[in-house]
């Protein structure tokens, strides 16, 4: 497994999506398609991207009971994507089936993490809101052991949780990882952060990188700041 950066391509349209991907000339990002763009244009969108040859982490946060979820799983696997996920709050049971419901008639299925916590998420909102009386990383390790119990592949968390992550589950239990910024650019709505520099340090074995690049003035330039970075 190599270590990638993955651009959160987060449009409303198909078309706002290749205006920015016809940008990338040279280089072909693992892209991720979330419930915005997913929503918008349908399964229509992983087809058409993934025919422009990119790498694929469909991102729609399955969580509902183990039989829906199975039943959505089977219907996502047929798209070929490379990666998708669920949230691991729907239970060790319902990954399971998550987990069924992805494998193709031939036996291959594609990556599958849950979503620890968001990491827009702070500790005190977790406890205050969700009444979980736990600190963070103890929720987010016992999440972590959760998926793994599942048989799923990793996780999505904080680079800044991906060793305490790694070090609980395994070496080869994938991180992929949100919430990340450059040292001088806006954290928004994010709040557990790191940089490119500082999740290669930690361990990440997937940086998710959203308005850091596909804000900036110069997309490609951002993305290879980040992919010099984080792969080197
Ligand atoms: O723009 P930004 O870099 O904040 O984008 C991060 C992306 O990662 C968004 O698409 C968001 O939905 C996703 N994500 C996240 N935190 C998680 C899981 C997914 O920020 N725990």
């Amino acid at each position: 497994m190599g270590k990638d950066v993955i651009v959160a391509c987060d449009f409303s349209s198909a078309q706002a999506t290749f205006d920015f991907l016809d940008r990338f000339t040279d280089v072909k990002p693992f892209v991720k398609i979330g419930m915005e763009l997913y929503y918008a244009e349908g399964p229509s969108i992983v087809r058409e991207i993934k025919k422009r040859g990119h790498k694929i982490f469909l991102d729609l946060k399955l969580h509902d009971i183990p039989n829906t979820v199975k039943k959505a799983m089977a219907v996502l696997s047929k798209l070929d994507v490379d990666m998708t996920n669920v949230h691991a709050a729907g239970t060790v049971e319902m990954m399971k089936a998550a987990l069924q419901g992805l494998e193709r008639p031939d036996g291959t299925r594609p990556i599958l993490i849950a979503v620890t916590q968001l990491t827009s998420t702070s500790e005190q909102r977790m406890q205050d809101e969700l009444l979980i009386n736990a600190s963070i990383n103890d929720t987010i390790v016992k999440y972590a052991q959760n998926a793994k119990k599942a048989g799923l592949d990793g996780v999505v968390c904080s680079p800044l949780e991906a060793s305490m992550v790694k070090e609980n589950c395994s070496k080869q239990f994938i991180t992929v990882t949100p919430g990340v910024r450059f040292a001088d650019g806006d954290v928004g709505d994010q709040v557990r952060v790191t940089t490119p520099e500082k999740a290669k340090e930690i361990g990440s074995d997937y940086i998710v990188v959203g308005r850091p690049i596909t804000a900036a003035d110069d997309p490609v330039a951002a993305y290879k700041r980040c992919c010099d970075a984080f792969i080197g």
